[in-house]
């Protein structure tokens, strides 16, 4: 008997489980929580955010699927089995967060939240508009998701430059822009940026990177009118007191989170009531249940023909 586990800590574990179903043909689908049968049975797990411990109880586990983009959740499991572990990297997952970093660009680069209080004041004023070719946006994280994010906006016309932890030389989609790597590349990156737009992974290197002297090195005095930080990458990189001190000292004119340290956002953080703060619930992106089981159950059968996963962790770089 070999059975697949799907153990999804999220509103979606049911759409999950329909849409496995529909695709899953011999294999047996168990899932958590609920009556798992007998955990020597489960030879595939299909996770998003599973509880520690959990995936340390099936000892004949030979891969795991992250069924999202990110693994920090799963690989701070201490008892984590050793065996490979695929993520999302798929075009569904990846155009649903560049249609949010380009909104939320957009928006500070259009002074939106401006517009919205003066429509709330019935004041007709309209203020000097750049256009999209004298602002500098900077990406930080030019994999799947960074480097679409980064096309798009050069598309729109943004004076787009990225950073990443190694240089990027034959990534087609980076084609003639300005690129930085590694803590050597960082300041003259963020000095060029007006609007910074974070899309890293959290690792070890990576947690309390958006920090208030970080933002102090961002470009200020240009076109974008002071500097704006958009993170979509995961709450731990960024410093929530930080980013309060900078909005209030000018260092930053605003932002958009999408994610946080402790998420659910608490009802008490003074990030919700802050006025150049925009908050969404961690849904830049999602992955669509049944845009992606296919693409899961063909892993599982490849691999079972002996073949690698696709997009596999490298667990020693943490993502
Ligand atoms: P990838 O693994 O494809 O890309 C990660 C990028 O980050 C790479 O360019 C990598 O550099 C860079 N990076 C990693 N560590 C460092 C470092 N120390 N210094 C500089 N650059 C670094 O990930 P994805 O693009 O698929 O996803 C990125 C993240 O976005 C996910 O890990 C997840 O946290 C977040 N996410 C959030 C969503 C949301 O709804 N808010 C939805 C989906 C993803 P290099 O290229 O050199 O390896
Ligand atoms: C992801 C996410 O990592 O939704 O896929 O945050």
């Amino acid at each position: 008997m070999s059975a697949i586990l799907l153990a999804v800590d999220a509103p979606q574990a049911g759409e999950w489980l329909d849409a496995l179903r529909v695709h899953a043909g011999e294999h047996e689908l168990r899932v958590w929580p609920g009556a798992i049968g007998n955990p020597d049975d489960i030879i595939y797990a299909c996770v998003w955010n599973p509880p520690y411990g959990l995936l340390g109880r099936f000892r004949s586990l030979k891969a795991i699927i992250n069924l999202g983009a990110g693994v920090d959740h799963l690989l701070a499991d201490p008892d984590l089995p050793q065996v490979p572990i695929a993520r999302v990297a798929h075009a569904d997952l990846t155009k649903r967060v560049t249609e949010y970093v380009v909104l939320h660009v957009l928006m500070h680069h259009r002074r939106q939240r401006r517009y919205d209080a003066q429509q709330r004041a019935r004041i007709w004023r309209a203020d000097d508009q750049p256009a999209a070719g004298e602002v500098a946006v900077g990406v930080m994280g030019l994999g799947v998701i960074g480097s679409n994010v980064a096309a798009a906006l050069g598309q729109i016309g943004f004076k787009v430059a990225g950073w990443s932890r190694t240089p990027k030389t034959a990534n087609k989609m980076l084609a003639g822009m300005e690129t930085f790597h590694g803590q050597a590349g960082l300041d003259a990156f963020l000095a060029r940026t007006e609007i910074l737009v974070c899309l890293l992974p959290r690792t070890r290197d990576t947690e309390g990177i958006l920090n208030l002297a970080l933002f102090r090195k961002l470009k200020r005095n240009d076109a974008a009118g002071g500097a704006f930080l958009i993170n979509a990458g995961r709450g731990q990189l960024q410093i929530d007191a930080d980013i309060v001190s900078a909005l209030d000292e000018g260092t930053l004119a605003g932002c958009t989170l999408d994610v946080f340290p402790q998420e659910p956002l608490p009802a008490e953080s003074p990030l919700w009531g802050h006025p150049k703060i925009t908050i969404t619930p961690h849904n830049a992106g999602d992955i669509s249940p049944q845009v992606f089981a296919p693409h899961v159950i063909a892993q599982i059968e490849r691999f079972e023909r002996g073949l690698p996963l696709d997009n596999t962790v490298d667990r020693a770089r943490g993502y």
